[in-house]
């Protein structure tokens, strides 16, 4: 089958569905691969790079549209859908519970669209995740662009000047694009403090270097299918209290704050901006839901009394390359997910039940809103108990083999003699301290464990140490041997351990 991949339309758009590197992937997968001419420029992929890469350029949008598969990241306009026909099948951001009449209009023929806002929060499905990808970028990109509209810099520092504060940064909502900028704002040196209604982020956000504030209302919004639930009105109230006292200290504030599928929460009020420094600024990634802040319109930068309210819904796109080759790769993976075959023939399984979600239009049906998928908390749970009594069941058949050791070194201790079985205790007793140390560590620090303990039990040096002064060249050449040989491995072990531990430093 071929693949077309067709220029964005909208102004503010530098991304390309399809980057050189993963056209590669898709021609693996059997698929033959076309791009209209420029479409990769604004993200800096020439079209000659594409060429290299294998893909054919078209200089004609009509002729890419004519092909079997489009790959695009907006949604399709309305010419864009009417180019469609036969069994053409259309990849690209929809939005379908925002966008039910555009939805109606793919009713036709034996197109399917697959939609790559719907696929849904699995582990399974997160290499599919393109709301993610462009979340993470989002996030951060949006603490560089407050940092450009704010007249400070975010570290405090002590100069012969005088004494520059840091900025105090408030975030709420911390999910992927908040996390992404709690990371980014507080490497920026700032004081970073965030919000969210599902208490289960506070470890992550600590992490990560910044405080969790909280409400004294205990209500939780961790729902079973990855995302946050509406609040009660109570619970809405007591956070915006805090906003509220927030608004007088803070100079920044980033809202992410989001229920899918419905519009976003109006937190941050006019009265609040009114609390604010001139100068402090808002940046609102809810504007594409129409905003968590009362006054933020959509694109555009409101200054109201100094305060800059920021609206903009294209911060992905103001980091196109790397926006670009994150949504490739998530295209491509559902690509590879619909060619069980490799040889360049999709197959939508609509048993699968991430590609189940990702399918809007299937042969010219609507098929949205699909099932819902769980990411049950009860059958987590469900699972643990199991997990729990499958774990009684096998310690109780390990207790079998410890009976047979422990009978067997009774018989040794029986028959062999007394200085043998020092020796023995104290090797048994060894193997087992060292199994419980390590069994204790958790797995992501074990190389730097082995190569320590590869160090420390360099302990023919110290044997070496004392035959170097006996008599006899031989005992001389050997243990000098024996010293060098042992530094190595020491310094070695240390040098690994220090550069190991060092990626787990920020
Ligand atoms: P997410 O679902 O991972 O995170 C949203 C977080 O908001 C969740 O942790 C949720 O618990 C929290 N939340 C919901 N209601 C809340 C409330 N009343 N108070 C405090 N926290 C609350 O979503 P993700 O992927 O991080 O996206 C966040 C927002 O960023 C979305 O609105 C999305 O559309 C937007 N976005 C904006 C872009 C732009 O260019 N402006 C680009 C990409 C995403």
């Amino acid at each position: 089958m071929k693949i077309g991949i067709p220029n964005e339309t909208s102004n503010i758009e530098n991304r390309v569905a399809i980057t050189p590197s993963v056209v590669k992937k898709i021609i693996n997968l059997g698929y033959e691969v076309s791009i209209e001419s420029g479409a990769g420029l604004k993200a800096s992929f020439l079209d000659q790079d594409y060429e290299k890469s294998g893909a054919q350029v078209l200089s004609s949008k009509k002729n890419i549209w004519k092909l079997d598969i489009i790959l695009k990241i907006n949604k399709p306009s309305e010419d864009e859908i009417s180019a469609l026909s036969g069994k053409s099948t259309l990849i690209s951001f929809f939005s379908p519970d925002l966008n039910p009449e555009l939805l109606k209009i793919c009713k036709k023929d034996n197109i399917n669209i697959l939609s790559m806002d719907s696929v849904p929060r699995i582990s399974r499905a997160q290499k599919m995740d393109a709301l993610s990808s462009m979340a993470n970028v989002a996030g951060s990109r949006a603490v560089i662009e407050a940092a450009h509209l704010f007249g400070r810099f975010f570290g405090g520092q002590i100069t012969a000047a005088g004494k520059i504060l840091p900025a105090k940064i408030l975030i709420i909502g911390a999910g992927v694009a908040g996390l992404s900028a709690i990371g980014t704002a507080t490497s920026l040196g700032a004081i970073v403090r965030a919000f969210d209604t599902r208490p289960e982020v506070k470890e992550q956000v600590e992490s990560l270097g910044a405080e969790f504030l909280t409400v004294s209302l205990n209500e939780d919004a961790s729902s079973n299918d990855g995302y946050a639930k509406t609040m009660s009105d109570e619970f809405i109230k007591k956070e915006m209290d805090l906003f509220k006292s927030q608004c007088k200290e803070v100079d920044i504030i980033i809202t992410t704050a989001l229920i899918p599928g419905k519009d976003a929460p109006k937190l941050i009020t006019d009265e609040m901006i009114n609390l604010m420094k001139p100068g402090s600024v808002i940046m609102d990634l809810a504007a594409l839901q129409g905003g968590n802040c009362t006054l933020c319109k959509r694109d555009e930068i409101v200054d109201i009394n100094g305060v800059k309210i920021v609206g903009f819904t294209d911060l992905p796109s103001r980091l196109p390359s790397q926006s670009s080759e994150l949504y490739a790769n998530n295209v491509y993976h559902v690509l590879n997910d619909i060619t069980p075959d490799k040889d360049g023939k999709i197959s939508i399984n609509m048993e699968d039940e991430v590609i189940r979600s990702l399918t809007i239009i299937k042969d010219g049906q609507i098929t949205f809103p699909p099932p819902k998928v769980h990411v049950s908390v009860k059958k987590t749970q469900l699972k643990n108990t199991q997990v729990k009594k499958e774990i009684i069941k096998k310690e109780k058949k390990s207790l079998l083999p410890g009976i047979i050791a422990f009978s067997l070194l009774f018989l040794v201790g029986a028959f062999a003699p007394a200085s043998f079985m020092s020796h023995f205790t104290v090797f048994v007793l060894s193997c087992f301290i060292g199994y419980m140390v390590i069994w204790n560590v958790t797995s992501s620090l074990h190389t730097p464990l082995m190569s320590v303990t590869n160090a420390v039990s360099s302990i023919i040096i110290i044997g070496a140490l004392v035959q170097i002064s006996s008599p006899g060249l031989a005992s001389i050449v050997l243990s000098s041997l024996a010293i060098f040989i042992t530094s190595i491995n020491i310094f070695g072990g240390f040098a690994v351990t220090k550069r190991m531990l060092g990626m787990f430093k920020k």
